[in-house]
């Protein structure tokens, strides 16, 4: 091939690609204008380097300078559409992602644990009971898990077996009988006693929270689990009081068709006792204890028993929870698979 020849080829290309790249109106032609001119694989420009190949070597320094000058040439009046066009050429295939139209993403929500969600329901109904709520600390020490409230030195529910009892800064092994060992608080009773310890009579309190026994975890146990405590002192405060608030919990929380029972029972600290049940898939189930607080407690603190009176109760969160979820295992609470967890939205 001729050196003119080759000059005549580039010159065309350059004529043709100038002329169509000065008129180009969209961005999508222009991708199609660059393939077809200066394509890696099959454009234009390299389908006439190849004809360099067939110059004679004494031409080919020119023939190689003027091919240079051409593909630069196609290469900026490429920028230059593009520019005016507005944008580089990463803007183009930015652009050529978004479609309006298309569903948007849906963003993951969460939700609140449906042991939370119980919780809120209960401070809920109890506030509107005129319940206020307070809190405890769950590390205690016998005095508040055990001795304010009339538990005796030798009482099983003290046994080291049945409570996680604490190791502490000062004392490697504690004894369990001191006033001060500490341990995981084995139910919320404690917060009776620091209420009363702290804020003056008449009362009307409720705390929700984790307790923890050593239990292994089988459908119905888990060693951490939440109970909700109450507690109302006042003067002239009675059983009576202390049925219809249960009563009028229940109706609220599990519907107004429930059925309520109480058993005469025994705790140290409630003088008489009673154990509260419902009726459920033909089963009275216990949901929790109560009575009148033992003068041995008020005395603990202080408090005149002839002057004053109250009631206490002590209910299982889990149990309240699962039953109005439909739960059958306490384990699935604690697994935290969302898979579970998701069917109970709030
Ligand atoms: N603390 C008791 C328990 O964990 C439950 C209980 C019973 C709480 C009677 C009370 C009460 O306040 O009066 O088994």
């Amino acid at each position: 091939m001729s050196l003119q020849n080759f000059v005549d080829s580039l010159d065309g290309l350059l004529n043709e690609a100038k002329q169509s790249l000065d008129s180009v109106a969209s961005s999508e032609h222009l991708e199609e204008l660059r393939v077809k001119f200066v394509g890696a694989k099959n454009g234009a420009i390299k389908a006439v380097q190849k004809l360099m190949g067939a110059i004679e070597s004494e031409h080919r320094p020119a023939a190689g300078k003027r091919f240079n000058e051409v593909r630069d040439a196609i290469q900026s009046a490429l920028e230059s559409a593009s520019e005016r066009l507005g944008g580089g050429s990463q803007k183009i295939s930015n652009e050529q992602l978004v479609d309006p139209t298309l569903p948007g993403i849906r963003p993951v929500l969460g939700q609140l644990h449906p042991i939370t969600q119980t919780i809120e329901h209960l401070k809920d109904i109890m506030g509107r009971l005129g319940f206020s709520i307070t809190e405890g600390p769950e590390i205690e020490d016998t005095w508040h898990n055990f001795m304010a409230l009339n538990i005796p030195e030798d009482h099983p529910a003290r046994d080291p077996l049945d409570n996680f009892y604490l190791a502490t800064a000062s004392k490697q092994m504690h004894n369990p009988t001191d006033r001060d060992a500490m341990l995981l608080r084995s139910q919320t009773s404690t917060v009776q006693i620091r209420v009363m310890e702290t804020q003056p009579l008449p009362l009307r309190i409720i705390s929700l929270g984790r307790v923890y026994r050593p239990d292994a975890p089988d459908a119905t146990h888990f060693p951490m689990f939440h109970q909700m405590e109450g507690l109302w002192v006042d003067k002239n405060v009675t059983m009576a009081q202390l049925k219809s608030v249960l009563r009028l919990f229940a109706t609220s929380y599990l519907g107004s068709d429930v059925k309520v029972r109480f058993r005469p029972s025994f705790f140290p600290f409630t003088e008489p006792s009673v154990e509260v049940d419902y009726w459920w898939n033909n089963n009275w189930i216990e949901f929790g204890g109560a009575g009148m607080v033992d003068p041995n407690v008020f005395q603990a603190l202080g408090i005149d028993s002839e002057k004053w009176s109250g009631f206490a109760f002590g209910l299982g969160v889990e149990r309240l929870c699962m039953r109005r979820f439909g739960i059958v295992d306490i384990r699935d609470l604690y697994r935290s698979d969302v898979r579970f967890l998701r069917q109970f939205a709030s």
